[in-house]
């Protein structure tokens, strides 16, 4: 697969196939994504592959949290807490596009919801790619991160799988690191669902635009 064609076709699914994902090509996934750069090639990623029962209890723990309207408590603020533009309408439009695409009116707050719920199973994905880093590194860890970040969702399309990234899934910290066993003393960047694709599903079908390069390019010279 040509380098272009990945980055161009890469979409968050959120719908995916019961079909479970083989073992060797996790392992693929993951020693391709190590060849993302790092400051001082410090490799700060860590990754937990979360499966089977553990993925459903974590996920019940979860969705029992939710329910039960404990706050959550993510290790890091990943989104501003007071919105301006043009973030607020991106984040607006992103919502609007989802929910359409699920046929949920805006004004539907119970299947909203729902929809959100579904979140913490990873959307029926049967993997979950955790991706955490210790607490004591700086910033610059949470680039190095990122980089690993889109590297595992190219490199999971070459081997013909589907993922989201979700936030969603770190909202609660303390329950995914005391199943999995994973020390206090560390961030929890996010989930990656992963999986086969049901392409049939509609809410797998839209994509989201992006911004012309005037929006977000200078030149100088
Ligand atoms: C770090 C990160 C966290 C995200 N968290 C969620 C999430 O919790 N739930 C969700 O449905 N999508 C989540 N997304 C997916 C974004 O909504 C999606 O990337 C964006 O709308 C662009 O769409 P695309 O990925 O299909 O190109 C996340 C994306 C990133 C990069």
């Amino acid at each position: 697969m040509k380098i272009a064609d990945a980055i161009r076709n890469r979409h968050s699914c959120r719908a995916f196939l019961a079909r479970g994902v083989e073992a060797d090509k996790i392992e693929r996934i993951l020693r391709l994504a190590a060849h993302a750069p790092s400051g001082g090639n410090l490799q700060p990623w860590r990754v937990a592959v979360v499966s089977g029962r553990t993925k459903q209890e974590i996920a019940e723990e979860m969705v029992a949290h939710f329910r039960a309207g404990v706050r959550a408590e993510p290790d890091y603020r990943y989104y501003p807490e007071h919105w301006t533009e043009p973030y607020k309408s991106r984040r607006f439009a992103c919502g609007m596009q989802l929910y359409s695409a699920l046929g949920i009116e805006r004004e539907d707050k119970a299947r909203r919801r729902e929809q959100w719920l579904d979140n913490y199973h990873a959307f029926g994905a049967p993997v979950v790619l955790y991706l955490y880093m210790e607490s004591h590194l700086a910033a610059g860890a949470y680039v190095d991160l990122g980089i690993f970040l889109q590297s595992l969702l190219l490199a999971a399309l070459e081997e013909g799988l589907a993922t989201c990234p979700q936030q969603a899934l770190a909202e609660y910290p303390r329950i995914v690191k005391h199943r999995l066993g994973i020390g206090d003393d560390t961030v929890l960047l996010c989930g990656v669902a992963l999986g086969y694709e049901d392409t049939s599903a509609p809410v797998n079908r839209y994509r989201t635009p992006r911004a012309e390069l005037d929006e977000f390019v200078r030149y100088f010279s």
